[in-house]
C-alpha cells in the first residue's frame, strides 16, 4: 500500500486546470504550506421528495427500477473510490466525456436565492414532521422522519491570487447518502456510502475569483437502513489548500511498540503525493511534542524522526519510513486507572531548497495493547474489563446533524456510568468523534458496515457492497488508524453471511486482509449473533464477539415457546473452539424500558420478554415499556443475566450494551413509536433506572443506592403489591416504607447489582433504602410521594458556552410540588424562550419519549415522566436568559453567559 503508485485520473486532469499556470510557483512564506478552511456557512438548500431532476447514482435501488427517464451518473463517480483500490487493474477509468445532464442546478449562473439558508452540518429530516400511522414513506424502523428524497446544496468558494498554484481539495466527513459534486458544472466525483469520509480534487475546475459554484446532490433512499440514517450533509465540510506537493490525505501513520514506562519506539510512515508533472526530490522531517489532552496546547518536544529524502515522480505518490525513541513515554489508556495522554507529531516537507512546502499535524498516542484468550484485554499491561456500549449516531433531538458539544456531552454521561468503551454501530463515525474518544480515554470499537452482499433493507448498502466495500474500508482505517481510542475493526454488524458457510467466510477473509494491508496492529472482527463455534466465518476472524450468545437467547423460562432461534449460553463453547481468540460481547441485554413509567405485576423473573404475558413487561396502548430493566427484545437478556453470563466465564473481555443511549428508529417493540426503548439513558439524556445498575458494578468503589419505582401513585394502587427494586454495589440493604423495615437483604452474589423487595404494598409517604458494605453504612437513597405540580425548576448542564452558534447548553425542566419534590409523572406542557444579547435560541427540545410526535425543533413540548429538555446555543457574546414556564406552574429562568 505504501508503495508508490500511479496516480489516477483525477489528479493527473489537475495539469489541464488553469490555476496550474505556475508549477514551480515558490512556497508561500507566511503559513507552512497547508490551510484547512471550514466551509460550513452559507449554503443554500433544497430538497426534493422525489426524483425530479432525474439523475440517479443508478438504477438498482427498488423504487428506480422502471425510471428509465433518468440519467445514471454512475460510471463517473466510481473513479472517486480509485486512490482506496489497490490492484490498478480494478481501478475505475471515467469516461471519456463528461455526462449530459439538464438539471440547471449544476449550473454557476442558477438563481438559488429562493432556496433555504443553511448551515453545515445539517440533517433536513430531523424537523419533520413525523409520519404517524401506517402506510408511510419512512417506518417506526427509520425514526418516522423524512429521510429520503434528494437534497441539493450549492455554495460560493472563492479562490484568490495567493491560491495560483496550488492544489485546492473538498473534504466532506459524511453526506447521507450517494452524494455527488459539480463544480462551476463539472461533474467531479462523489460517494454512495454515507459514513465515509472522502475528498475530491477541485483545482481543474476552479478559476479564480469568487464564483466558483459548488453543487453538491444528495439522493438519500427510502427503506436503506435498520434505524435513522438522516438526510444531507451531515458532517463538516472543508478546503484543503495545498503546495501540489504535499502530504497525501490521511497520509501520516504513527504506531508504537515495545511500549513501557522508560520507551517506546515509535514507527512513522509518510506518504508524499505529487500533482505536478515533473519529479520532486523533498525531505521529511517530524517532531513529536506532548499535546495536552485537555486543553489541546503542545508541549515539549519528546523526540524527532530522522530526516529522510525522497524522490516522488510526476503524478505519483510514494512513502518513506522512520523510526525513533520516546523516553519516559506518558502513556495514552483509560482513566480512571489510567490518563490519556496525546502526542502530536508535526511532519514537514522541504523542497530541494529547504523550503517548507508542507506542514501536518498528526495526533496519536502511545500504547500497548494485548488481546489475551485467556487473560482479556490489556492496555499498557494492566487488564482493563470492557464496560461498553453501543451507540448509533444521531444526537437525540439534534438529529444526524454532527455537533461536537453534544456528542461530548453523550461521552461525559457515558463517563459517569463508568462506560469506558463504546462501538460506534454499525458505521465509521464522524472524525471528531475520535478527537473526543481520544481526549477522554475512551476505547472505541470502529465499525465498517451494517450488511455485506445480503441485505437486511431492499435499499442498503448490499447494493453497492461489490464495487466500493474496498474503498469504504480503505477509507475507515486510513481516517481513523492514528486514534489510540480505536482499539478494533469490525468488517460487519449481523451480516446475513454468518451462515453461508465458506461463502461467507470469504467476504470477511477478504475484508480482513483489506483492513490488515493498511494496518497490521489492531485485530479485526465482525458481529455475530449466529454463526455457531463450528461455522467457517469465526475463523477468519482475529478476534471473537458475540451479540447476544455469550449470555444465550431465548434459553431461560420466560422465552420458551417465543419464534426465533433458541441459543444456549456460547461463551464456552467458543472458547474452546478458539482458544488463542480473546472473546467479547459486542452486543449484550437489548434491555427496553421507558424512563419513569412502570407496570404491574412485576415479574418474578431476573429477565423476561417484554411481551411476556405473566409480568406486565410493556403496554401495548401506551407504546410503552416498564422501567425495572428486567424486559428486553424477544432475543435479548437483562443486565442481571448478562452479567451472571459474564462473571462466569473469567476469559471474557467485557461487553458492549445495547445500547447507551436510545436513538432514534428502530422502536423495538413497538415500530408505532419513533425512538428506541434500548438506551441505559434515554434519547433527551435522562438516566433511565438502569443507569444505576451499570454504575453500581461498573464503578465499585463509588458508592449506589437508587430506589425504584417512583412512589406517587394513585388511589387505585393503595394496598397493592408494588415491587421496590434498589439497584447498589452495597453487600446488605435494608428497606424502609413510612418507617416500617421491609427487611434486610445480603445482596445474592457478587454478580447481582438488584435488591428486590417484591412483596411490598403500596402506601403513600417515604420509602428509604440504608446499604451497606462490610458492615459500614455505604450509600442511600429516598423517595417520596410527591403532590400536585406546582413549579418548574430549571437547571443548565453548562452556564458559560462560546457564543459562536455551535456551542450547546442543555437545560433540564423538572416538574415539582410546593415542597420541591419531583413530580413523576407530570406531563405539563412547557414552553422555553431565550433573550438577551448573546442572541440566544432554543434550537430543540424532547423529554425522552419514544412516542412523541411533537417536532424537536417545537420549543413547546410537554413533561415525560416530570421531566423536559431544551437545547440552546448562542450566536454571539451576551447574556442569554432562558425561561421554561407551562400553565399554572410558577416559571423559571436560568442565565447563562456567551463568551
Ligand atoms: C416495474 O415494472 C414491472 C413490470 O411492469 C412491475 O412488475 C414492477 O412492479 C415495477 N416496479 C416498480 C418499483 O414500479
Ligand atoms: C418503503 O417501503 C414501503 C413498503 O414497501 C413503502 O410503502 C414506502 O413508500 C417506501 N419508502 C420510500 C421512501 O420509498
Ligand atoms: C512503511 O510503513 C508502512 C506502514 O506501516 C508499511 O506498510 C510499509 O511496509 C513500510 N515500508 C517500508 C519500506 O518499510
Ligand atoms: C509541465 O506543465 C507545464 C505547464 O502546463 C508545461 O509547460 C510543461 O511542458 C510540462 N512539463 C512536462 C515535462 O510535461
Ligand atoms: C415465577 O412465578 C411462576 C408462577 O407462580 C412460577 O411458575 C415460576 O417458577 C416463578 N419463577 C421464578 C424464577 O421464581
Ligand atoms: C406480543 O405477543 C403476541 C402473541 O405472540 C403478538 O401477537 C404481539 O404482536 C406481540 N406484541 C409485540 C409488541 O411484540
Ligand atoms: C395499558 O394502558 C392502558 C391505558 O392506561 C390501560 O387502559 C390498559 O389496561 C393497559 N393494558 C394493560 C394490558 O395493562
Ligand atoms: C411474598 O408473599 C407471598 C405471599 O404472601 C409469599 O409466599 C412469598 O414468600 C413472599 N415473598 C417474599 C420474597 O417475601
Amino acid at each position: 500500500m505504501w508503495l508508490s503508485h500511479v496516480i489516477p485520473n483525477a489528479y493527473r486532469l489537475a495539469f489541464l486546470g488553469s490555476l496550474l499556470l505556475s508549477v514551480d510557483a515558490k512556497p508561500l512564506a507566511k503559513e507552512e504550506g497547508r490551510e484547512r478552511i471550514s466551509i460550513n456557512a452559507g449554503w443554500r438548500f433544497s430538497r426534493s421528495e422525489y426524483n425530479t431532476d432525474k439523475l440517479a447514482y443508478d438504477l438498482s435501488r427498488n423504487d428506480y427500477a422502471n425510471r428509465t427517464d433518468l440519467t445514471v451518473l454512475k460510471p463517473w463517480i466510481l473513479p472517486s473510490a480509485n486512490d482506496f483500490i489497490v490492484d490498478p487493474a480494478a481501478r475505475y477509468q471515467s469516461p471519456s466525456s463528461e455526462p449530459t445532464i439538464s438539471s440547471p442546478f449544476v449550473q454557476s449562473d442558477y438563481d438559488d436565492t429562493e432556496w433555504e439558508s443553511v448551515s453545515l452540518p445539517h440533517d433536513w429530516a430531523i424537523k419533520g414532521p413525523f409520519y404517524v400511522g401506517s402506510n408511510v414513506p419512512v417506518a417506526g424502523g427509520m425514526g418516522r422522519l423524512p429521510v429520503h428524497g434528494i437534497g441539493w446544496y450549492r455554495r460560493k468558494v472563492e479562490v484568490t491570487k495567493a491560491d495560483e498554484g496550488r492544489s485546492i481539495y473538498l473534504d466532506i466527513d459524511g453526506a447521507m447518502s450517494y452524494s455527488m459534486v459539480w463544480l462551476n458544472g463539472h461533474l467531479v466525483g462523489g460517494w454512495p456510502y454515507g459514513y465515509s469520509s472522502y475528498r475530491l480534487h477541485l483545482t481543474p475546475y476552479l478559476k479564480l475569483g469568487d464564483d466558483n459554484v459548488l453543487a453538491i446532490r444528495v439522493d438519500n433512499p427510502g427503506n436503506s437502513s435498520r434505524w435513522y440514517p438522516g438526510g444531507g450533509i451531515y458532517r463538516n465540510v472543508w478546503l484543503t489548500k495545498t503546495e501540489p506537493t504535499h502530504i497525501g490525505q490521511w497520509g501520516t501513520f504513527i504506531t508504537s511498540k515495545k511500549v513501557s514506562k522508560s520507551s517506546a519506539i515509535l514507527d512513522l510512515a509518510v506518504q508524499v503525493e505529487n500533482v505536478r508533472n515533473s519529479s520532486q526530490k523533498l525531505s521529511v522531517v517530524t517532531d513529536v511534542y506532548l499535546l495536552n489532552s485537555a486543553t489541546g496546547k503542545t508541549g515539549a518536544k519528546v523526540a524527532s524522526f530522522p530526516r529522510r529524502t525522497i524522490t516522488v515522480a510526476a503524478s505519483h505518490k510514494a512513502s518513506v519510513n522512520a523510526s525513533t525513541t520516546v523516553k519516559k513515554p506518558a502513556l495514552w489508556g483509560p482513566p480512571p486507572s489510567q490518563s490519556p495522554n496525546l502526542h502530536v507529531a508535526v511532519t514537514r516537507l522541504y523542497n530541494r531548497n529547504n523550503d517548507i512546502v508542507d506542514t501536518f499535524s498528526t495526533n496519536f498516542g502511545i500504547r500497548s495493547v494485548v488481546f489475551d484468550a485467556d487473560q482479556g484485554f490489556l492496555v499498557n499491561g494492566e487488564r482493563i474489563r470492557i464496560q461498553g456500549v453501543n451507540n448509533h449516531h444521531d444526537l437525540g433531538a439534534l438529529g444526524a446533524a454532527f455537533n461536537e458539544r453534544a456528542a461530548e456531552r453523550q461521552l461525559e454521561v457515558l463517563q459517569e456510568l463508568g462506560c469506558n468503551a463504546l462501538r460506534v454501530s454499525h458505521n465509521p463515525p464522524a472524525p471528531q468523534l475520535l478527537d473526543l474518544a481520544d481526549r477522554m480515554g475512551i476505547l472505541i470499537y470502529n465499525e465498517a458496515f451494517d450488511g455485506w452482499q445480503l441485505s437486511k433493507n431492499p435499499n442498503d448498502f448490499h447494493l453497492i457492497f461489490d464495487e466500493w466495500s474496498e474503498a469504504d474500508v480503505r477509507a475507515m482505517v486510513r481516517r481513523d488508524r492514528n486514534h489510540p481510542s480505536v482499539i478494533i475493526w469490525s468488517i460487519g454488524n449481523e451480516v446475513g453471511e454468518q451462515t453461508t458457510g465458506e461463502t461467507g467466510a470469504a467476504v470477511a477473509r477478504r475484508l480482513r486482509e483489506i483492513v490488515h494491508s493498511e494496518d497490521k496492529t489492531r485485530p479485526v472482527t465482525a458481529s455475530m449473533n449466529a454463526a455457531r463455534p463450528n461455522m467457517p466465518l469465526p475463523g477468519e476472524l482475529d478476534l471473537i464477539s458475540l451479540n447476544y450468545q455469550g449470555e444465550g437467547i431465548r434459553d431461560t423460562g420466560p422465552y420458551a415457546g417465543l419464534p426465533g432461534i433458541t441459543t444456549p449460553p456460547l461463551y464456552v463453547p467458543f472458547h474452546e473452539a478458539f482458544p488463542d481468540k480473546l472473546i467479547l460481547s459486542s452486543e449484550t441485554a437489548a434491555t427496553v424500558s421507558t424512563r419513569g413509567t412502570y407496570f404491574f405485576p412485576v415479574t418474578n423473573w431476573t429477565s423476561a420478554p417484554a411481551n411476556y404475558t405473566i409480568g406486565s413487561g410493556g403496554n401495548d396502548t401506551l407504546l410503552q415499556v416498564s422501567d425495572y430493566g428486567l424486559y428486553t427484545a424477544p432475543f435479548g437478556a437483562s443486565p442481571d443475566k448478562v452479567f451472571v453470563a459474564q462473571d462466569n466465564a473469567s476469559f471474557v473481555a467485557g461487553e458492549f450494551v445495547w445500547a447507551g443511549w436510545d436513538y432514534i428508529g428502530e422502536p423495538t417493540p413497538y415500530y408505532a413509536a419513533r425512538s428506541s426503548y434500548f438506551g441505559i439513558i434515554d434519547l433527551a439524556g435522562f438516566k433511565k433506572d438502569r443507569f444505576f445498575q451499570y454504575q453500581a458494578r461498573w464503578r465499585p468503589d463509588y458508592p449506589v443506592a437508587h430506589i425504584l419505582p417512583h412512589w406517587t401513585w394513585g388511589p387505585d394502587r393503595v394496598g397493592e403489591v408494588t415491587p421496590v427494586h434498589v439497584f447498589s454495589n452495597g453487600d446488605l440493604a435494608e428497606l424502609w416504607v413510612n418507617n416500617k423495615s421491609q427487611g434486610r437483604l445480603p445482596r445474592e452474589s457478587e454478580s447481582v447489582y438488584r435488591f428486590r423487595w417484591d412483596n411490598v404494598t403500596y402506601e403513600a409517604g417515604e420509602v428509604r433504602v440504608v446499604t451497606y458494605k462490610k458492615g459500614k453504612e455505604w450509600a442511600s437513597d429516598r423517595v417520596v410521594t410527591a403532590g400536585e405540580p406546582s413549579a418548574l425548576r430549571l437547571s443548565a448542564d453548562r452556564t458559560a458556552i462560546a457564543g459562536n452558534g455551535l456551542d450547546l447548553s442543555f437545560l433540564t425542566v423538572t416538574v415539582v410540588d410546593n415542597k420541591g419534590n419531583v413530580v413523576p409523572q407530570a406531563d405539563n406542557e412547557i414552553t422555553f424562550t431565550a433573550s438577551g444579547g448573546g442572541g440566544g435560541e432554543v434550537v430543540a427540545t424532547d423529554n425522552g419519549d419514544p412516542r412523541d410526535f411533537t417536532s424537536f425543533a417545537s420549543r413547546t413540548r410537554k413533561a415525560f415522566s416530570g421531566l423536559a429538555l431544551g437545547i440552546v446555543r448562542a450566536s454571539r457574546k451576551g447574556e442569554v436568559t432562558v425561561t421554561a414556564s407551562a400553565p399554572g406552574l410558577a416559571r423559571a429562568t436560568v442565565k447563562l453567559t456567551a463568551k
